[in-house]
């Protein structure tokens, strides 16, 4: 696999106080993985994976980590959000424990967010907390859940109701692995890239406007820029609200619609990325309704996630399991759902909004 044309590697800083770290991003990273002085010192390391990336990343990794580790060991967990549980994740605990991991193992999290998510709260519960590195593997890992902190496991209840906030050591996001991913997770993960325009950044949103059909089409320098500039502002808002007292949750615009069509269909059913982009053209109709945003920003925000080949129309659950599915969302207070809407295009906030209006908008999105 070649090289993408970026000179070097960039690193964008998180100011987390003494949890600070690196994110770096750039071709051909996965090569000199042992080269980084954030790497904790410690004898022994397990790199975390699944069935599908090991074949593809999981020799490399392993050949450069044996340059700093003196064992290094492979961990394939099955693959898919379906698998992202309480079973799955013992099956990390026993490999720590199976081969005699201590305290000062560090765990290499290689894959994308399901493998990131289930491989960091292990490291946070096992023997109270080990050193963690993430190496995403997908577009929606590198530009979001890699960055920040959350880990979690789903409940057959609710989407990522069980974690904790633990934060890597060192993220490193090697550009080349986007080359063997399957166009659907391309446009996953440009949903999550598309949400840092209309929360943050609507310079942003014009550039992605711009750039879509070569993000499609994974040119290498338009994906290094957007992912630079999604931690950057990832980065940002994590280190103003590491645990999501308030401002944090604008970084889920569209996820209260997202979790309810992925825990109403099954996991695995619509991809993580695919019910986020989707729930953001209903969180932008909800916005509408509440004034923060014209019809007309509607309908340019649900084209442009068209365009990134992500589905605009929900599915039909019906009104009561959607509003009983969204009060298991961790937003929600005493019963209330609270949803993230654009209160101005390029600002969001966390609000309640009256159940008459949430079907209203329901009647407009659902297929
Ligand atoms: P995923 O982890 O399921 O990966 C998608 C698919 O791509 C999988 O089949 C995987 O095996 C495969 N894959 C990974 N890298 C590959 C590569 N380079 N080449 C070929 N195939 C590859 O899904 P995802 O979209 O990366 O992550 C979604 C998960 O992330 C959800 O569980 C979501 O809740 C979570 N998430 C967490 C945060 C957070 O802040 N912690 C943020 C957003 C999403
Ligand atoms: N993906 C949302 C967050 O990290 O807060």
């Amino acid at each position: 696999m070649s090289s993408v044309s970026i000179a070097a590697p960039e690193r964008v800083g998180i100011d987390l106080g003494e949890r600070s770290y690196s994110i770096v991003i750039g071709p051909g990273l996965i090569a000199d993985a042992a080269s980084y002085a954030e790497l904790p010192a410690a004898a022994t390391a397990l790199v975390v994976t699944n069935t599908t990336v090991a074949p593809l990343y999981a020799q490399a990794v392993c050949g450069a980590l044996a340059e700093r580790f003196r064992s290094v060991r492979v961990l394939e967990l099955p693959d898919g959000e379906a698998h992202k549980n309480w079973e799955t994740l013992n099956l990390i605990f026993d490999a720590l424990l199976g081969h005699g991991a201590d305290r000062k193992t560090v765990l290499f999290a290689l894959g994308g967010g399901v493998v990131g998510d289930m491989a960091g709260f292990a490291a946070a519960c096992y023997m109270r907390g080990v050193p963690f590195v993430q190496v995403p593997t997908t577009l929606l890992a590198q530009v979001d859940s890699s960055v920040g902190g959350k880990t979690a496991i789903n409940h057959p209840l609710g989407k990522n109701m069980v974690g904790a906030f633990y934060q890597p050591q060192l993220v490193l996001c090697d550009l080349d692995t986007l080359q063997t991913l399957p166009q659907r997770e391309i446009a996953a993960g440009l949903a999550e890239i598309i949400k840092y325009g209309p929360i943050a950044d609507m310079a942003f949103l014009d550039w992605i406007e711009a750039n879509i059909d070569a993000l499609v089409a994974r040119d290498a320098p338009a994906l290094a820029h957007a992912v630079r500039r999604s931690c950057e502002i990832k980065a940002a808002v994590v280190g103003q609200d590491e645990r999501e007292a308030g401002l944090r949750a604008i970084l889920n615009f569209g996820h209260t619609f997202g979790h309810a069509i992925e825990s109403g269909l099954g996991y695995g059913e619509w991809l993580h990325g695919e019910a986020v982009g989707c729930g953001m053209v209903m969180a932008a109709h909800l916005s509408e309704k509440l004034g923060g945003v014209d019809a007309a920003f509607v309908r340019r925000l649900t084209a442009l996630i068209e365009r990134a080949g992500l589905p605009v129309r929900a599915p039909d659950l019906g009104a009561e399991r959607y509003l009983s599915l969204m009060r298991v969302d961790k937003k929600s207070e005493a019963g209330e759902i609270r949803f993230v809407v654009i209160d101005r295009p390029g600002s969001a906030v966390m609000r309640p909004a009256p159940d008459a209006l949430v079907r209203e908008v329901l009647a407009e999105c659902c297929a």
